[in-house]
């Protein structure tokens, strides 16, 4: 369990499967995000089920809030390499009520600085599509900048659109 000042980070159940295949299905808050092909409630249990263990590739927490205890999303550092203490970083808040409340920005945070202090890592990076402004001003509000643009690589409604990749070194991290 880690703690925020609004939120607190914790394992995932195979009881949050309802929460996770809800938010998987709602098109506003899979607006800018990859949502591939649609899983049915069971197959989502399954896989929480059947997930690895958190460890230092790949920790997935739920973003609960400190008062309340409500599960409002969750967040991931994956992909992390031991050589480069470089890893990549996924949230996103799937109670569309508690947006605009700081949760998101209280979450990332608290991963990053979990991910500087108890794993030691160097860098984490993220992708946003251009257009998902509340996320990217989150991310800017912590520290992470512009590292590069992808263009052309998120597809919706039949439109193309461009990805920013961006990146916070140890020590950038904004309060
Ligand atoms: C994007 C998301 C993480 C933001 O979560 P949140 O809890 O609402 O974020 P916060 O309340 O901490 O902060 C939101 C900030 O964005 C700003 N904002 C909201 N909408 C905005 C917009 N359209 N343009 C610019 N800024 C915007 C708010 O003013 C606030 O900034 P402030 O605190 O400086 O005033 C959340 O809405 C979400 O998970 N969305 C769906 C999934 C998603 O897109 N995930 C990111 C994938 S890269």
């Amino acid at each position: 369990m880690v703690l925020g000042n609004l939120v607190k980070l914790r394992a995932m159940e195979p009881s949050d499967a309802e929460a996770l295949w809800r938010w998987n299905h709602d098109p506003e808050v899979m607006r800018w995000m990859s949502d591939g092909y649609a899983q049915s409630q069971a197959r989502v249990r399954k896989s929480m089920e059947e997930r690895p263990r958190n460890a230092y590739g790949d920790v997935l927490y739920g973003v609960e809030t400190l008062d309340g205890a409500t599960l409002v999303g969750l967040v991931r550092l994956r992909d992390t390499e031991p050589e480069t203490g470089c890893a990549e970083l996924d949230i996103y808040l799937g109670e569309k009520e508690y947006w605009g409340r700081g949760y998101a920005t209280d979450a990332m945070r608290t991963i990053c600085r979990y991910g500087f202090e108890k794993m030691r890592l160097h860098k984490i990076t993220l992708t946003v599509v251009t257009e998902n402004h509340a996320a990217h001003h989150v991310y800017r509000k912590v520290g992470f900048v512009e590292e590069g643009r992808l263009r052309q690589v998120f597809r919706r409604d039949g439109r193309w659109y461009d990805m920013f990749t961006m990146g916070l070194l140890e020590g950038e991290l904004r309060d």
